[in-house]
């Protein structure tokens, strides 16, 4: 794992969304795993002004979301779905039919999880896995405790990750329970991993990554252990890690 130090949130994202591009542009056909959340809105919106410049295509592009809210639908403005449709699918040439993200109104929830897992397998499998970090350590939905050895399944959602995302949501009541979220062990199967992180809400949670150990208490922890994982944070997200780890780790 490395960690490549960017001044500000405007910078990580820039940085980031050289990365993806490069990769587009390399693998014309790859498969994209995408996150959801604020972190990455910058990401996108570079990725989309890229777009409009240089014209990069996405016409054979891929996209796999890690995750969707059970109940919300693709019109409901809270949905990953609406989501990714208002800040990157159609801003750009990638045909609609080619991005997947869990459906949270499935009927047979539990059949949803297989069917999504099987795809992402049949389409050869995640070539490069963007993901944000929760505060308490969560990847996806991947709250704390979950198995590394998880697929893609349903999640009770951690208390404090609606609090956390209620500030999308008119009260702390309409975001949902539950859940739909691509496993740890999904998710470590992806060939290469960047993970995202600004600000000081998530300099608590950075340090607990790169100074302790790999446990299911905190779930990104276990990307430690996955070869080609790149963390790009901002200072701010960086500001608590001791002077050792710093050597170790950062860029
Ligand atoms: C959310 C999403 C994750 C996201 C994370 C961080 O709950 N399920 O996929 O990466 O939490 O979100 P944010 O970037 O808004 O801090």
């Amino acid at each position: 794992m490395k960690v490549i130090e960017a001044n500000d949130y405007y910078a990580m994202s820039q940085k980031a969304a050289e990365m993806i591009i490069d990769q587009v542009r390399k693998k014309p056909d790859s498969v994209l795993g995408l996150a959801t959340g604020e972190t990455i809105l910058e990401t996108y919106a570079a990725i989309v002004n890229d777009y409009q410049q240089n014209q990069t295509s996405y016409r054979h592009i891929r996209t796999f979301n890690l995750d969707e809210y059970i109940g919300l639908g693709a019109d409901h403005p809270n949905s990953y779905h609406y989501y990714m449709n208002e800040h990157l699918f159609r801003f750009i040439d990638i045909p609609m039919s080619q991005t997947y993200i869990p459906n949270g109104l499935a009927d047979d929830i539990p059949e949803e999880c297989i069917r999504y897992e099987k795809l992402i397998g049949q389409c050869g499998g995640i070539d490069l896995q963007i993901l944000g970090i929760g505060r308490n350590g969560h990847i996806g939905f991947n709250e704390p405790g979950t198995s590394f050895d998880s697929t893609t399944h349903v999640v009770e959602l951690a208390h404090s990750t609606r609090i956390a995302n209620s500030r999308f949501f008119s009260s702390l009541e309409e975001v949902p329970t539950h859940a739909i979220t691509m496993g740890i062990a999904t998710i470590m199967k992806s060939r290469q991993i960047i993970l995202l992180a600004s600000g000081k809400r998530k300099a608590h949670i950075m340090s607990q990554l790169l100074e302790g150990e790999v446990t299911p208490n905190i779930p990104a922890s276990i990307l430690k252990t996955h070869p080609n994982v790149t963390i790009i944070a901002d200072k701010e997200a960086l500001s608590l890690i001791g002077k050792e780890q710093r050597k170790v780790y950062v860029q």
